[in-house]
């Protein structure tokens, strides 16, 4: 994303805030300035349908920054496409975590891009794939109010869309499906549905169907109006010229002479085919991402972005509610409020500075606001914004429901903690624990360093950085982390070094499974010493001292799950 995110001018927004305590007793008394923000007016209301907040999601390579790109271009928000591969140079360039260090400023720049378009206001939420990926990338997905799934038209679905996909599934969010790179080579349009289908269990509705996909492709047919739109693979420059449109009904002489046999009768014969047996649009069903609109298209080209982008603001929903300890918070709800999702380290390592990316789920949020923060039972002043990174972002000085800030964290928060007005008093629903897939037992290389060892470990395992299990009953030092993305290994142990003065000795274990026993019907844990496991498998203790196991295979979990009547072993555990 090395390009998009330096190719941005101040039109696509980052908000920081910073943010001082003042004394816990103060909530109880809010200011009577800001309960008149507790009012929703008109505009506001306003303000928050017009929002659409999403993700895009991908296996790396299918097209995800190009997308990003262009989606930018037509908001306006850069200029000029075609900086995709600049973007690989430099990501080539960044791949140890010193040059990724020195480049944070960015990423952080990029982790939500805002941009307006057509009286719609757009939060895209940055994804990172490749050697990025970390469970910030999954937890990133519970901010988001919809996801835009990316597929390779060659390739179909891919091991990390499996794992995307599997969390929007989870959290019940709409999928919008865009397969691209339709102008080469592809799969059978009608072998992609059925993968979805397949692979990810979703039933598809084709929004626009393409014509001719053997690396002649000629264009899509758009099913709702019977359009068809002509791509030109004369334009070779990245997009920046718009694509050829004419309108023709899918019978209509006029395209067979466009279009020449076989195209014609083919594109005819599929229509018909899917118009018999493919699953109608049901926006409905779509909102409860039951069913996947799918549009075929490439994004190198800018052909069908376009239409993806005017479909998916007409179906897309506005910031949904959310649910919290009390019942649910509906984005125009009095009072503002939100959740903190992901936690970001300064670029500065002088100073220990982290940015906590905050998802406004009510209300509106204004500069210098004071607000309660729920885990510290605590009155926080947002003062005055900073500007940290200069020309890159600018400050805004208010944000909606639907919104993502980013604040600045002296150390106080954590992931999933609940930010409201000091009148309200609620929590919102835990983010879950994502299933760690690589795993290391961890300790310092000087003995000396303990205590800074351990600071540091939980300092980053409250950030999110890496997931932290104790081993019981091997003596206090016996650590194990666990990561999502193996980048993550390399991010803890440059950063206990740099920031902790801690040298670690890393040793990577064989597992790849944490699994939270749990007794079938119930949130409580088994005893530990009575579960039956392989000698292979191991019990550790995760931060809240609920009991882990970690398996090398799903074998050895089936066989966990045959010799343990009465109990589930969890893969993503809510805390
Ligand atoms: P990612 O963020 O999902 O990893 O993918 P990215 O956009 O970087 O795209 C991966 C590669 O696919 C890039 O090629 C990009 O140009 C190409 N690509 C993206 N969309 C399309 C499309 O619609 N059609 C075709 N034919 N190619 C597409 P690359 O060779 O890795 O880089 P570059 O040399 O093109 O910069």
């Amino acid at each position: 994303m090395t390009a998009v995110r330096q190719a941005m001018p101040g039109t696509v927004t980052l908000i920081i805030a910073h943010f001082a305590s003042v004394h816990s007793t103060q909530f109880l008394f809010a200011d009577p300035k800001e309960m008149g923000t507790l009012g929703m007016s008109d505009s506001l209301v306003n303000e928050i349908n017009r929002r659409r907040t999403f993700a895009i999601i991908s296996h790396p390579d299918a097209g995800k920054t190009t997308m990003t790109e262009k989606l930018l271009l037509y908001g306006g928000a850069i200029h000029l496409a075609g900086s995709v591969k600049a973007r690989k140079a430099a990501r080539h360039a960044t791949s140890d975590w010193m040059e990724i260090e020195k480049q944070r400023g960015i990423s952080v720049t990029s982790s939500v891009m805002q941009f307006e378009y057509d009286g719609y206001c757009i939060n895209i939420l940055d994804t990172p794939g490749h050697q990025d990926f970390s469970e910030d990338t999954y937890r990133t997905l519970c901010a988001a109010d919809a996801a835009v799934m990316l597929l390779d038209g060659a390739k179909g679905v891919e091991a990390q869309t499996v794992k995307l996909f599997t969390v929007c599934r989870k959290r019940g969010i709409p999928i919008f499906t865009f397969i691209n790179k339709m102008d080469r080579a592809s799969k059978s349009p009608f072998d992609l549905l059925d993968e979805l289908e397949k692979v990810l269990g979703i039933r598809s509705t084709p929004m626009n169907w393409p014509i001719g996909t053997d690396g002649d492709f000629k264009g899509v047919y758009i099913r709702e109006n019977s359009q068809v739109l002509l791509f030109d693979s004369s334009v070779s420059d990245h997009g920046a010229s718009k694509v050829k449109t004419i309108e023709a009904a899918a019978g209509d002489p006029e395209l067979l002479k466009i279009l020449g046999e076989p195209y014609f009768g083919n594109l005819n014969s599929d229509i018909e085919l899917l118009d018999m047996a493919g699953d109608p649009f049901d926006e409905k069903k779509i909102l409860n991402g039951e069913l996947t609109p799918v549009f075929f298209g490439s994004a190198i080209t800018n052909f069908g972005v376009e239409v993806l982008l005017r479909r998916f603001l007409q179906i897309a929903p506005a910031p949904t509610s959310r649910n919290t300890d009390k019942g649910t918070v509906k984005p125009t709800d009095k009072g503002f409020s939100g959740f903190i999702f992901k936690i970001q380290a300064n670029m500065d390592p002088n100073h220990r500075d982290r940015v906590a990316f905050l998802r406004i789920c009510s209300g509106r949020f204004d500069k210098g606001m004071s607000v309660k923060h729920m885990r510290l039972n605590k009155k926080i002043q947002l003062a005055q914004p900073q500007q940290f990174m200069a020309q890159d972002r600018s400050i805004i000085e208010s944000a909606y429901a639907g919104d993502i800030i980013g604040l600045f964290d002296p150390g106080h928060f954590r992931i999933g903690d609940t930010l409201t007005d000091p009148s309200l008093s609620f929590r919102f629903e835990d983010i879950p624990v994502f299933p760690p897939e690589h795993f290391a037992r961890v300790m310092p290389k000087d003995s000396m360093k303990r205590k800074q060892f351990l600071k540091g470990l939980e300092q980053l395992s409250e950030e999110g950085a890496v997931q932290l299990y104790k081993q019981p009953g091997i003596g206090t030092e016996t650590y194990v982390v666990g990561v999502v993305g193996v980048l993550q290994f390399e991010v803890l142990e440059y950063r206990l070094l740099n920031e902790y003065g801690v040298e670690l000795n890393r040793q990577n274990l064989n597992y790849r499974h944490a699994r939270w026993p749990m007794l079938r019907d119930s949130a409580l844990p088994p005893d530990p010493k009575k579960l039956t496991l392989t000698s292979t498998s191991m019990i550790v203790l995760d931060r809240d001292d609920i009991p882990v196991v970690l398996f090398e295979s799903e074998w050895a979990i089936d066989w966990a799950l045959s010799r343990n009547a009465g109990l589930r072993f969890d893969e993503i555990h809510e805390r």
